[in-house]
Formats: C-alpha cells, structure tokens, sequence
C-alpha cells in the first residue's frame, strides 16, 4: 500500500514521500481500515517539525484519524463489521491507503457524512467532549475561554459551551470572528493583536473566568490561570506555541512560560489545573474512549455538534495540506482524500 511517509523533520515539502509499506494484519481486538481519507491535526505540524515526542522514529507514518471502508475485522470485534463505513483514531499510520487501530477506536458513520465531518469526530470532538465534559463540567453562566476558537478542537469546544449555555470568550484570527459568533463565542478576541488578559479582564474584573481551554501553551497558559476566579479550571492541552519558535531558546521560553507551580498555590486558590492527552487515554483507557466516541456521535446526530470541514486536498497534495493548516487559514478539520 501507498503511505505519506515522513523522511526528513522540516518543510513540508521535503519532509514526505509516498513510499510503499506492508498492509497492516488486524489481531485480535482490531480492525483494519481502507481509508477513504485522513485528517490532520495540529499535532501533525509538531511532528513534522520534530517536536512531538510520541512520533515514532522516522521513516514514520504519523496521521491520527481516518475515514474509511472496514477491510478486516480481528477476533472480538463484533459492534462493526467488513464494509461498514467508519470514523477511527488511529495512534499514528493514518496517512496511508490501509490504517490498523484498535476497536475502541472505530465507530460507525452514515455514508453521506462528508468526510471532513467523519474526521473531525474522532479526535478532535473526543478531545473536545473528553476535556468539556470528562474532566469538567461545564454549567450555565459558567465564564469560559476558548482558544483557538474556530480550530478542529476550539469549534467543538465552542459548540458544546454552547450547549451548556455558557458566556463564551474566544481567540482568533480576525478573519475568522463571523465564523465563531455564528458558532456561539460571545466575545471574540483577537489575540494575535490585542492582550487577551486585558480585554477579558476588562469586562470581568473581580468576577474571574470559570474554565479556560489552553491548547496555545507557555505565556498564554499562565495568564490564562491569572484570569480563573476561585473555583476555576484550566484544562492544557497542546503547546501550539512551540511551533512558532525557530530557535531552541525559544521553545525553551515557552517552556518556561508557563510558569512554575507548586500544589499549595492551587489549594490556598482554589483554582486546578488539568492535563489531556487523548492518545494515553486511547492507548491506556480503551472504554472510557469508546464511551467518549459513542457520546461524540450521539451529540452529533442530535446536532448538538455540527463538525465543521474546512478544505479537501489530494493524497498527493499533502504538502500544501500542511502549509494550509500551519498559516492559520483553516476554519474546522483539514482533510485529505485517498479515493
Ligand atoms: N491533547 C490532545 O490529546 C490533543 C488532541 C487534539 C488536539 N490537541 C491540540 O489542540 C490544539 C488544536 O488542535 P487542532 O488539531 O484542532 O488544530 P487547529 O486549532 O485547527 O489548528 C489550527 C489553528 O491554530 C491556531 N494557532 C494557534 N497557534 C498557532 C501557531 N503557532 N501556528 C499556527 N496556528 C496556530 C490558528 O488559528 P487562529 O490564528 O485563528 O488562532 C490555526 O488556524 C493543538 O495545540 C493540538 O496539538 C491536543
């Protein structure tokens, strides 16, 4: 089979090459994929720049969801079968025309889902539900921050603080505030422009936010937890941050940036902090990610979540993929389709 396998940590344009690899064998418990499509996630960019550690070592197929045919299912697997169409997370090997993942990981799709729409559900919108839900509960009037805000992750963020009728403040890019209010962010801001801590703390003072969703890193994960009133949560994410360091001092201020803590500031505060990532619970807690899966597609047919695609590029255009999701054009899940 064909896979965007990753040479070289760098531009995208260098960085891969369509190679020939093994058709992956589904074992017991898993299920083998034909992928009509893959989706990229910001993750992706970290790794083709070398700075995501759970990549593999290179030559490495990286890629976390998929969209496609089921070709083979192991023993144990009994809620899909051969032919269905499914939405899967894959732990790497998803930029290929055959993708293996566990059977936690599969879940059932409509086959008129466009395909931007089935990818962005499986990590994504279980990221999102995972940190919105799993680990905080959000409630009404809750004040809540949202970065990223018109993202893969921040639309489903905002999409389900919305749901929770929630007073939402989000970043973005300028170009993209139309999007997000439609999405439901009350208050957008235009972070790569203004302070987000001082416009947000303009409009709350003393009041404080109640959760903030941090997926940008160093100095914004620090002011992010200045802004959370007693009783608030700050849920990390993701370093975004670090990919726009070009020097190993700057990602070390990144680094640093986001502060130094010690447990006693969270008690005498009442404030808490809280870390995801998907792929250990993925890989450590198979049900609670099937439970979040079944939960993400549920919410979605009950249109509580509306996934937005952004844009298609062919398999052979992955380059340009990356280039589009790296320049901050994107509104939602990039894709890039292999039949
Ligand atoms: N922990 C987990 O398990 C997990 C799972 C999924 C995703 N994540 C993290 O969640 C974040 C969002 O992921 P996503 O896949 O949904 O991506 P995404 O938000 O769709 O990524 C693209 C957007 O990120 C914003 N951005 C912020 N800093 C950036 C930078 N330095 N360079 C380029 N763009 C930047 C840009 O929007 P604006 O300019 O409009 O802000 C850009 O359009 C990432 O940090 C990712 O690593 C974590």
């Amino acid at each position: 089979m064909r896979a965007q396998t990753l040479v070289k940590f760098g531009a995208p344009e260098k960085a891969f090459e369509i190679r020939e690899h093994e058709i992956p064998t589904a074992g017991e418990g898993e299920v083998l994929v034909k992928v009509e499509g893959f989706g990229l996630n910001f993750a992706d960019i970290m790794a083709r720049k070398g700075l995501y550690q759970d990549c593999p070592p290179k030559p490495a197929v990286i890629g976390y969801d998929v969209v496609g045919e089921v070709a083979a299912i192991g023993a144990g697997v009994d809620h899909v079968s051969v032919g269905d169409r499914v939405s899967a997370l894959t732990r790497f090997g998803g930029y290929a025309e055959y993708a293996i993942t566990t059977k936690e990981a599969v879940a059932p799709i409509p086959k008129d889902m466009s395909l931007g729409v089935g990818l962005a559900l499986a990590t994504q919108y279980c990221t999102a539900y995972f940190c919105a839900e799993e680990m905080i509960q959000l409630h009404e009037g809750d004040h809540v921050l949202i970065h990223a805000a018109a993202g893969g992750v921040g639309t489903a963020l905002v999409q389900w603080a919305k749901h929770r009728n929630c007073v939402i403040f989000g970043t973005a890019s300028e170009s993209k505030f139309e999007h997000i209010k439609k999405q439901g962010v009350h208050h957008p801001i235009n972070y790569r422009e203004k302070d987000f801590y001082s416009e947000i703390k303009a409009k709350i003072g003393e009041r404080g936010l109640d959760v903030v969703f941090d997926a940008i890193g160093g100095k914004t994960f620090k002011k992010g937890w200045k802004l959370l009133g007693s009783g608030g949560r700050i849920v990390g994410f993701g370093a975004s941050d670090l990919t726009g360091s070009k020097t190993p001092f700057g990602k070390l201020g990144t680094v640093l940036g986001f502060g130094l803590w010690h447990p006693v500031q969270l008690l005498t505060s009442s404030k808490s902090m809280l870390g995801v990532n998907m792929l250990r619970i993925a890989d450590d807690r198979p049900a609670s990610f099937q439970r979040v899966f079944r939960k993400v597609i549920e919410h979605t047919e009950s249109g509580v979540f509306a996934p937005v695609a952004s844009q298609e590029f062919a398999f052979e255009d992955l380059p340009k993929a990356h280039d589009f999701l790296e320049s901050r054009k994107s509104i939602g899940k990039v894709s890039v389709r292999i039949y």
